[in-house]
């Protein structure tokens, strides 16, 4: 709730004012009050790159356009030549970022199944500079442990990043399992309420930091005050969305995963789980994301399910206060090539649900009125 905001020192407004302002008055050549050029900094981002810093129990935040800003100006300290493993079941926009834009510029991606550190080991050599976790995985909710991972990199010079979109602060801190950076798509649960578009990356290390804030500032897809103003505000309830989304998330995987038309269901909670043990070592709370294929495995009764819905609403993204429902194969991840995605299990049929906060007798029964139909 408090996480990095003070009251404003001018006035004592409790909110932080929204600074809507490209530059700053300057009494004498460099004598200014901390701020230049908004691209640079602006006082609304500096207090949400405060906030961010300290939910994730890092010294540095830096918030971004999106989340693949984030990632981009992450991946912009790699040279050609140097090299990347990634987790293989990952957010398709991360996937297409990797391949189609840095690879152009000779960065290699090894794409592996981060729980089978065999396949790990077989791929990271004196090249790689970066591993990327993403865990939970968008949408097959595979959980990586974080420690081992960085362990098995540690004193190389090899950055972990995490992609802690899913979990959030609140569930996951990375940089206390050995993480060196972690990075949000703030769109999503930092955010809370589907308005904005935003991405942040939290860290430790002061060169490190250096190094992306000159990118920052040199690349410059920075967030405006206003979206730093929404965010702020939307994580001040984050810890009470985080409980609500992840009470929806078991009950609605209790109800399904004992439906006889449903044939699997994905969610880290479940002790079923091939990442369960470790989920319950670096996750408070298993979150409201939760993947399920209908039996039969088909893209028309996944269709057919999506489109009769009511209070779930057929969007891309995810972590709003209202539930949403979605069809990776055709959305979220239509940018990765089809036989690469099935490999990992994101099939025609599977469908991705992402629980809001509303009463979960209501999603339950939306739910079971959707199921009839097929
Ligand atoms: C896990 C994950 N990482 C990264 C992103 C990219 O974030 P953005 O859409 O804010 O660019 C998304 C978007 O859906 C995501 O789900």
């Amino acid at each position: 709730m408090h996480a990095g905001v003070e009251p404003c020192e001018a006035t004592g407004a409790i909110m932080t004012p929204i600074y809507q302002t490209s530059t700053y008055v300057q009494d004498g050549v460099g004598n200014h009050k901390g701020y230049e050029y908004s691209r640079t900094l602006n006082p609304t981002r500096h207090a949400l790159e405060k906030a961010l810093a300290e939910l994730e129990g890092a010294k540095y935040g830096l918030a971004f356009a999106s989340g693949l800003a984030a990632m981009d100006n992450l991946i912009k300290i790699l040279k050609p030549g140097d090299e990347v493993i990634s987790t293989d079941d990952l957010y398709g926009g991360s996937y297409r970022l990797f391949t189609t834009v840095f690879a152009n510029y000779g960065i290699k991606f090894h794409f592996v199944d981060l729980t089978d550190s065999d396949a790990f080991i077989s791929v990271l050599n004196e090249n790689t500079k970066l591993v990327w976790i993403e865990t939970p995985t968008n949408p097959m909710m595979k959980i990586t442990d974080i420690k081992a991972v960085s362990e098995s990199v540690s004193g190389n010079d090899v950055l972990v990043c995490v992609d802690n979109t899913f979990a959030t602060p609140m569930l996951q801190q990375p940089l206390n399992e050995g993480a060196d950076v972690v990075m949000h798509s703030a769109t999503k649960y930092l955010g809370g309420h589907s308005d904005i578009v935003m991405g942040c990356l939290m860290l430790n290390n002061d060169a490190l930091d250096e190094k992306l804030r000159t990118l920052q500032n040199s690349c410059g897809a920075i967030v405006g005050p206003m979206d730093s103003f929404l965010v702020l505000r939307g994580i001040k309830t984050l810890h009470l969305r985080m409980i609500r989304h992840s009470e929806n998330g078991k009950a609605v995987v209790d109800y399904l995963s004992s439906h006889p038309k449903v044939e699997k269901v994905y969610w880290p909670g479940l002790e079923s789980h091939p990442g369960h043990e470790i989920a319950k070592n670096q996750m408070t709370g298993f979150g409201g994301m939760i993947s399920f294929i209908i039996k039969g495995n088909n893209i028309e009764n996944a269709y057919k399910f999506v489109e009769s819905l009511e209070i779930f609403t057929l969007a891309e993204s995810l972590g709003g206060v209202e539930s949403l429902v979605g069809h990776p194969a055709t959305m979220t991840h239509a940018s990765i090539p089809k036989e690469v995605r099935e490999k990992v299990g994101v099939t025609d049929g599977l469908i991705r649900l992402s629980l809001g906060v509303e009463d979960v007798e209501d999603l339950i029964e939306d739910l079971s009125s959707a199921l009839e139909k097929v």
